[in-house]
């Protein structure tokens, strides 16, 4: 049973570390806003419309949305009532025992990994085409993996190592960039709002449902990928003022504004251009092509650039820190939590993730893998739901500064929710996560079960 020692709940939000309490409020709900709109609003809302949901694919939001609000709540709760900078890791370790920690930490370091150099090879796309129509022309074979044609991916690569630079010069300029940037792509959405409204056909939404329901929900599963990222806002729990009334406002705040405007665009996009027509890489600008709004069409490029930026910075620090909490448990070796004393960040993890990330997005065709992220986030969402019902009923009188409304449903409906979108994933998906599940165990019983640090002191 040791394999289940939970870890005490030390307050670790009010917890002195090596990291720096440098982001507000504000600079919580940019990073929020920073993770998570990107691809999936830019590229799979158009995908998701041709293919599985037609103009109902604002309803296929509505329900991914409805999953990710119950898993926010509960987020916010353990944020609050545990923190750490190791997230949904962090509180299963308090709650559930340390192998289902090590577990959900192995999912999120999957989700985040994979994340990134997808978004990256989406960048260097964007990034590429862009330059070719300023007539610079990057030869093909260095921007595609070589089972696509070309020998490397270059720019996604050099994406990847410039964001980890940036990343270890510390996370409050790493934020004030991300800013800027958000700004930018928020600014192309409400163009891209302002733009279509004049446009809307409503004959273009008949028929509403060309899929039926079973396409909506498939549709759901797989834009289920642009809510992923306000998640990362509770890893930054260590680098936070006042954590106990910030992390709230940051999850919840973020989610809620990149809610509202994904509802939006979806209803915007297949208002104005037949939804057939939105099987290509870059929907939202392309649509306003097709209404020959050429300038708009341009600015909301420069914002996808913008956004699958933010999205690969964010998802980055994320994953540093989660390795960074792992580590300092003993479950990872040491090399991966030590904190340089100059920048106050963990320099080294950055530079180890960076390569491995740059050379996953360098030699690899990641359309086939994006959907991993998606299993291995609702995994981790469903234990983080399951975890705030548990502590409830096992630490009753822990301090609550933010309570998850009505529960033990509200965290159950969660995991309902979070299961039925899981189910709609492919057997392929399945099966590579069911690998990656076992490698974990692997490395758990070889390595991080007899170096980890619980396992030196008391175990419960
Ligand atoms: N939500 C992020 C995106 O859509 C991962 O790119």
């Amino acid at each position: 049973m040791r394999i289940f020692r939970t870890k005490p709940i030390h307050e670790d939000v009010h917890s002195t570390t090596d990291l720096k309490r440098v982001l507000g409020a504000v600079d919580l709900i940019f990073l929020g806003i920073g993770a998570t709109i990107g691809a999936g609003i830019f590229v799979l809302t158009g995908i998701a419309a041709a293919n599985y949901a037609g103009p109902a694919v604002m309803l296929s939001f509505v329900v991914a949305g409805i999953a990710v609000a119950f898993t926010a709540l509960s987020y916010a709760e353990l944020a609050t009532t545990i923190g750490g900078a190791g997230s949904a890791y962090g509180y299963s370790y308090a709650g559930l025992g340390e192998i289902v920690a090590w577990m959900i930490g192995w999912m999120l370091l999957l989700e985040y990994a994979v994340a990134i150099s997808a978004v990256s090879v989406g960048w260097s796309g964007y990034v590429s085409n862009g330059l070719s129509v300023l007539g610079f022309q990057i030869p093909e074979l260095f921007t595609k993996a070589p089972s696509h044609g070309g020998i490397i991916n270059l720019p996604a690569m050099v994406i990847i190592l410039l964001l980890g630079g940036l990343l270890a010069g510390g996370a409050k300029i790493s934020a004030q960039l991300n800013a800027i940037m958000v700004i930018v792509k928020v600014a192309a959405i409400l163009l891209f709002i302002g733009v279509a409204l004049f446009h809307v056909n409503t004959q273009y939404w008949a028929p509403f449902m060309p899929f039926g329901w079973q396409g909506v929900m498939t549709g759901a599963a797989s834009i289920f990928f642009a809510y992923i990222g306000f998640d990362a806002v509770s890893t930054a729990a260590e680098e936070t003022e006042n954590p106990q009334r910030n992390l709230p406002i940051g999850i919840l705040g973020s989610l809620a504004i990149c809610t509202l405007l994904y509802m939006l665009v979806a209803a915007l996009l297949t208002g104005i251009v037949p939804y057939p027509s939105l099987d290509v890489p870059s929907p939202v600008s392309d649509s306003l092509l097709q209404l020959g709004k050429t300038w708009a069409s341009g600015i909301v490029s420069i914002g996808a650039i913008a956004g699958l930026t933010t999205v690969m910075l964010v998802l980055y620090f994320g994953l540093t820190r989660i390795l960074f909490a792992i580590s300092r448990d003993g479950l990872l070796p040491p090399f991966f939590s030590q904190v340089n004393k100059k920048t106050k960040t963990p320099v080294r993890v950055i530079i180890f993730s960076g390569i491995v990330m740059a050379v996953i997005a360098a030699f690899t065709p990641l359309d086939k893998i994006v959907e991993m992220t998606n299993i291995g986030t609702l995994s981790a969402f469903s234990v983080v739901c399951a975890g705030v019902a548990v502590l409830r009923y096992t630490q009753p009188n822990l301090s609550r500064p933010f309570q998850t409304p009505c529960s033990p449903i509200v965290p159950i409906l969660g995991i309902l929710s979070c299961v039925y979108l899981m189910i709609h994933l492919s057997k392929d998906t399945w099966v590579r996560f069911l690998i990656w599940i076992v490698v974990g165990l692997i490395v758990y019983f070889i390595y991080s079960f007899r170096h980890s640090k619980l396992a030196c002191t008391k175990v419960n």
